[in-house]
């Protein structure tokens, strides 16, 4: 792409020196909009040739587009987020549209298209496997089917953006699954030097890749091939434990604090770990067949995994929202505690392939923080990066990182050190919303404005906090997130009556200053985007309920004052009233995606009964007379310091 820019930041009146690194260097709080930065940095680049390269994940779980900018990710977002639908699948066009309106270039100026998926990857295998077990034919078919619409996102691509095919003279990519994975986590990394680690349920025939990342190309040392695979594990016994939706395998995480790991014997005929790597006990499985999956422009569904077998182990599957017994608890205290074995010994044999200090690591798997927080304390390696969409949404960033290095040889200079890259809206935009809604609002200065909501979380209330550029990933991380008081026990049973409705047993989770990490947990590695459970200290589990789980743990988001300056300078606030340096963040949603823009943000504070809600620095305080519970239990006092 040359010079096609130099026309659209002519436009505006913007003068810098800036270095590319710049645009993503803060979390998307500073006083300058993206589209400020983006155009400081075209400026500086003029003259020169530049190269704009889309990533997608498509027709797959949480479909998502990433825009890459010579090697600078300017944009990534999740097309869940415009649907409203819960890991949304099929074709990111909305996600793909915005990527592009927000550099504020055209589908005929991108160098580029990389999809996250190749299904020629791996042929030789799959045709054994289509001939060994004679698959069925409408198996095939729908195999056949999302093969080929993912060969033909050019002309959809197209389409979405209301462009002809042949206007778009990007060069069409298709990156294995797992490679994509590898990029997401080691293009991105601050290492020049790792091995790297994907693990998922599958993803062009393959579960687990192996690989050694320097500079900017990464070798592929090993794949783990369908059938076996550590995600289909965890999701088959998922499902057994009666969560049979897309992407609940965090509430089984959740659930495993409460049960003994009795089972874990007999987890062993489930997962073999006697070889290199680990293969799967297929007579517990459903899947050796072919995986029932259904990949459309909704819902993603999975079928039945686990086998007869499985039940005449363990019982009868529990009926969704029936109770949870004993044995549920134990069979998923179980599985986490397999899992966790079998992921530390794939870790540990990265490590003897690979004697390298540092280890990223991408996949689904990757998301288990229970898990990932043992990789330092347990295994050789020094160093772990995990970025914050690890799971399939990654993908689109780690295809066009593939092509930008991989393919291109460019040399790196991109570090994801924030998930900030989604959508940010201005004052304006937030004010409408809340006038749009018959809602009155406050706008107060940033010293006014910190010091009332670090003082109104104290007191119990519950605080919807909107600010800057939207979370990439599926982690709330202080710009779009719900918080309250961490001290007060009562607030998990509050928050979820009345905003989150969640299954009592899961755990709500911490942000904290991180310099304050050491002081309250037992291990101190930066846990950026909430992906890192940790123990917490004795002497402070009493004094954090509402966050310390069952277990004693706790999955924290560390945060820093150079990503996020706002979200650090208000928990440094509640930390002045109460000392303690860390509040309750959870997600700004009810059961649906994260919200996105202001109007999500005002419709679920309307439907909800949250106490406030900050859009920018626009405060909202809902009525008194309709929070009596809050102000019941605030009325109690503080807890004791
Ligand atoms: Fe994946």
């Amino acid at each position: 792409m040359m010079l096609r820019f130099t026309r659209w930041y002519l436009g505006a009146e913007c003068h810098s020196t800036m270095r590319p690194h710049d645009l993503s260097m803060s979390g998307g709080n500073s006083e300058r909009s993206t589209h400020e930065r983006l155009c400081a940095y075209l400026a500086a680049s003029t003259m020169r040739a530049m190269t704009a390269i889309l990533g997608l994940n498509a027709y797959h779980g949480d479909a998502a587009a990433a825009l890459l900018i010579d090697g600078e990710l300017v944009a990534a977002v999740e097309e869940e987020r415009f649907t409203r639908i819960k890991h949304c699948a099929g074709f990111p066009a909305q996600a793909a549209t915005w990527c592009l309106e927000e550099a504020g270039i055209g589908a005929s100026e991108l160098d580029h298209i990389a999809v996250s998926r190749d299904s020629r990857a791996n042929a030789g295998h799959k045709l054994l496997w289509v001939i060994r077990h004679k698959a069925n034919g409408r198996y095939l078919r729908t195999r056949l089917a999302n093969a080929a619409r993912v060969r033909d996102v050019r002309s959809t691509f197209a389409q979405a953006l209301g462009v002809e095919p042949e206007a778009l003279g990007a060069k069409l990519h298709h990156v294995e699954h797992h490679q994509a994975h590898v990029a997401s986590a080691f293009f991105v990394s601050p290492f020049e030097r790792a091995a790297v680690l994907s693990v998922d349920g599958f993803g062009d025939f393959t579960s687990m890749m192996l690989a050694q990342g320097e500079g900017s190309s990464f070798r592929v040392l090993d794949r783990v091939l369908f059938p076996h695979s550590l995600g289909m594990f965890y999701t088959a016994l998922t499902q057994w434990l009666g969560f049979p939706k897309y992407g609940e395998e965090g509430k089984v995480m959740g659930l495993a604090s409460y049960g003994d790991p009795c089972f874990l014997e007999r987890m062993h005929e489930l997962v073999h770990l006697d070889g290199d790597l680990f293969r799967l006990g297929l007579e517990y499985f459903a899947h050796e067949d072919g995986v029932d999956m259904t990949w459309d422009e909704q819902t993603p569904t999975i079928g039945r995994l686990f086998s007869d077998r499985l039940i005449e182990t363990f019982g009868p599957p529990r009926e969704p929202r029936s109770e949870i017994t004993t044995q549920h608890e134990n069979v998923a205290a179980s599985l986490q505690a397999m899992l966790e074995e079998a992921y530390l010994h794939v870790v540990r044999m990265l490590w003897e392939r690979t004697r390298t200090p540092n280890v990223c690591i991408a996949g689904g798997v990757a998301l288990n923080a229970i898990a990932n927080g043992r990789v330092l304390p347990e295994t050789p390696f020094e160093e772990l990066f995990i970025q914050p969409a690890a799971g399939d949404a990654g993908t689109a960033v780690g295809a066009a990182f593939w092509v930008w290095n991989q393919r291109l040889g460019k040399p790196r200079g991109f570090v994801m050190n924030h998930a900030y890259t989604g959508p940010e809206y201005s004052e304006a935009e937030c004010a409408s919303a809340i006038a749009g809604a018959g809602l009155e609002s406050q706008r107060l200065d940033d010293d006014s404005l910190f010091a009332e909501i670090a003082e109104r979380i104290a007191r119990g209330e519950i605080v919807g906090w909107f600010q800057g550029r939207m979370e990439f990933g599926p982690r709330a991380l202080g710009n779009r997130s719900i918080l309250v008081d961490p001290r007060r026990a009562e607030m998990k049973d509050i928050l979820n009556a009345r905003v989150k409705h969640r299954e009592p047993f899961r755990p709500f989770a911490p942000s904290i200053l991180a310099e304050a990490t050491a002081e309250w947990y037992e291990e101190d590695y930066p846990s950026p985007f909430m992906l890192l459970v940790y123990k917490t200290r004795p002497g402070k589990r009493e004094r954090i309920p509402a966050v310390n789980h069952v277990d004693d743990t706790g999955r924290l988001q560390t945060v820093e004052k150079r990503v996020n300056p706002r979200y650090w300078r208000l928990i440094n606030e509640f930390e002045k009233l109460t000392g303690v340096p860390l509040v309750l963040n959870t997600s700004f949603n009810e059961s649906e995606p994260i919200v996105m823009t202001p109007q999500d943000a005002v419709e679920t504070f309307t439907n909800t009964e949250m106490d406030v809600l900050v859009l920018g620095n626009h405060v909202v305080r809902r009525d008194a007379a309709r929070d009596g519970s809050a102000r019941a239990a605030a009325s109690a006092g503080p807890p004791r310091r």
